[in-house]
């Protein structure tokens, strides 16, 4: 067994009348008329509790997509059973199966699985063929086929020996079971989190975000169809408290992997910190959390390039990805040209719903998430000291829609340069050209999190001195590009400080969390 290193999936583009627009056209045609019902799956088997609640497109809330059947604290104490009862035979298969169960995974999401994954994720989170296709279909394709070169690695790479003495390292699963708890903006993150703790020989345990079932389940249907057996992967649609309440709780919680907000993990922090002495191990507590992502031009950087970092950097995915620009900081000397660059963009950018595939902006995810936006919008509106010069409108009443905004302030602390808002609302400090390095200070101090930021600057002493100064202001940091798409392989993705433990989607690092090694010697 030798899985050479492997290549990235290609984008494919969805030209007009090409022959994976029609099948995309198509899959989406199939999964409107179906209605789907949709069950948890423990142990293998789909449950239904009657308990249903509706799935609806976020730019379309009146269309019925389907419903799910919601479960209560007796499905996560069945779902923890099934995963342990899958335990021992999963454990101790050979790992080179397990590998081989996410390369059919891979093969499969490239080929047939692919227009229905990007259908669903279109459909059910809003996201435009082509963010569907960079997430859904590429990244997680990337996520399988890296993770299974990586593991390989780790398994291969033995201690040395000497004559008369055997010496070896065996990369044991955790002794219990993993919480896979993944947020709703990346549907390559809700499918690399269980799979990735899964491939190292762990039982999981999964809980998406209500706002991401749609999709959840046609990875479900993808990990089945690959071959993970019955009870290795328990997926659950719980209340997170409620889940949370049994899980944090039981002995033989090892482990959690979370993607999602700061302020969930930190409460699960305490709460695994307070249950301490009840586990048999100390739990591996991986996540990646919120963040505030940064631009800085410095007054050498040329304007066209940050105003295109700047609209696709903010507003791709209407501004839901973790990694999307949402403070910037320009020198007052480029300001007005990089400005109106900025307006020009947005207005070439149509907003609608994801089967037109001119729109580059579709719906944000909820009503809740409409209602925060709106609110820190007509704030602004209100606000003398602040200028909006570009959007500001918003409009629920076919979709959750709101116009990419740029908000411009005089004020480094005002609070959209400050709070995390995770919509298409981007805020501008101008700064005076001369004030670079006043300005770093301010970039590396407004703000707790540390996921993504860029520099731009055509001086190499400036690129040199940003380096260095917000060396910990981001886990990935762009140099003259936007701090979005990082791929698999080749940007290890995550943030440090509030912004998560930086342990490296889709890397060595990653996996290595999920392992309990044991160094054994021998001597004859
Ligand atoms: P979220 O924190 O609301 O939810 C994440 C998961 O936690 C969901 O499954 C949710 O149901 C569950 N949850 C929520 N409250 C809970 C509780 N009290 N107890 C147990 N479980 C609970 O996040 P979201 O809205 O789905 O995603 C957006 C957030 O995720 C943003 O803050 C974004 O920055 C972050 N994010 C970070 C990264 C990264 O790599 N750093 C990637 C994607 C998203
Ligand atoms: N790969 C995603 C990005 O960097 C998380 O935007």
């Amino acid at each position: 067994f030798n899985v050479p290193a492997p290549v990235n999936e290609p984008v494919k583009a969805y030209a007009p009348n090409s022959p994976e627009r029609l099948e995309l056209l198509k899959a989406i045609k199939e999964l409107k008329q179906m209605q789907r019902d949709i069950p948890m799956y423990i142990g293998g088997q789909e449950v239904r509790t009657g308990n249903t609640k509706d799935i609806t497109p976020p730019h379309d809330h009146q269309h019925l997509l389907g419903q799910f059947h919601e479960g209560d604290a007796s499905h996560v104490t069945q779902a923890i059973d099934a995963a342990l009862a899958a335990r021992a035979n999963w454990a101790d298969m050979p790992w080179e199966h397990r590998a081989s169960i996410f390369l059919k995974a891979a093969e499969l999401l490239a080929g047939p699985y692919r227009a229905r994954i990007n259908a669903a994720t279109m459909l059910g989170q809003s996201k435009n063929a082509y963010q569907a296709e960079i997430d859904a279909a590429c990244e997680l394709i990337d996520f399988f086929r890296f993770n299974v070169h990586f593991m390989q690695e780790i398994y291969k790479q033995q201690p040395t020996s000497a004559p008369g003495m055997w010496n070896r390292l065996e990369h044991r699963p955790l002794e219990g079971f993993i919480f896979a708890l993944t947020p709703f903006n990346f549907t390559s993150i809700a499918g690399n989190l269980p799979t990735s703790v899964a491939m190292m020989g762990n039982v999981v345990v999964w809980k998406p975000a209500y706002t991401q079932i749609y999709s959840a389940q046609v990875l479900m249907e993808l990990f089945k169809e690959a071959g993970v057996p019955d009870g290795v992967i328990n997926l659950i649609y719980v209340d997170g408290p409620v889940a949370g309440d049994i899980i944090f709780s039981h002995p033989d919680f090892a482990g959690i992997h979370f993607t999602g907000s700061t302020g969930v993990f930190q409460q699960i922090w305490k709460t695994i910190g307070q249950n301490i002495t009840t586990y048999k191990s100390y739990p591996r507590i991986v996540g990646e959390t919120g963040g505030k992502d940064f631009i800085l031009a410095h007054h050498s950087a040329h304007p066209r390039q940050v105003a295109t970092a700047i609209t696709r950097g903010a507003f791709e995915y209407q501004g839901q990805k973790c990694s999307a620009a949402s403070r910037v900081y320009i020198p007052s000397n480029i300001w007005d040209e990089v400005k109106g660059y900025v307006q020009e963009d947005l207005k070439s950018f149509k907003m609608g719903d994801v089967e037109d595939f001119s729109n580059f902006i579709n719906a944000v995810i909820s009503e809740a998430s409409f209602d925060k936006l709106a609110r820190y919008i007509d704030a602004a509106k209100q606000d003398e000291t602040v200028e909006i010069v570009a959007g500001g409108n918003h409009d629920k009443s076919k979709g959750y829609f709101i116009e990419p905004t740029v908000i411009v302030t005089k004020n480094p602390q005002y609070v959209t340069m400050c709070d995390e808002l995770f919509g298409p609302v981007l805020t501008v400090y101008v700064y005076n050209s001369q004030e670079f390095e006043k300005t770093l200070d301010l970039v590396d101090g407004t703000s707790p999190y540390a996921l993504t930021g860029a520099i731009f600057a055509q001086d190499r002493y400036a690129i040199d001195l940003a380096s260095k100064r917000l060396v910990n202001a981001a886990g990935n940091f762009y140099i003259n590009d936007k701090p979005t798409g990082a791929v698999v392989g080749q940007q290890p993705f995550g943030g440090a400080r509030a912004s998560g433990t930086n342990d490296k989607a889709g890397s060595i690092l990653n996996l290595l969390r999920w392992v309990s090694p044991r160094a054994i010697k021998e001597t004859f």
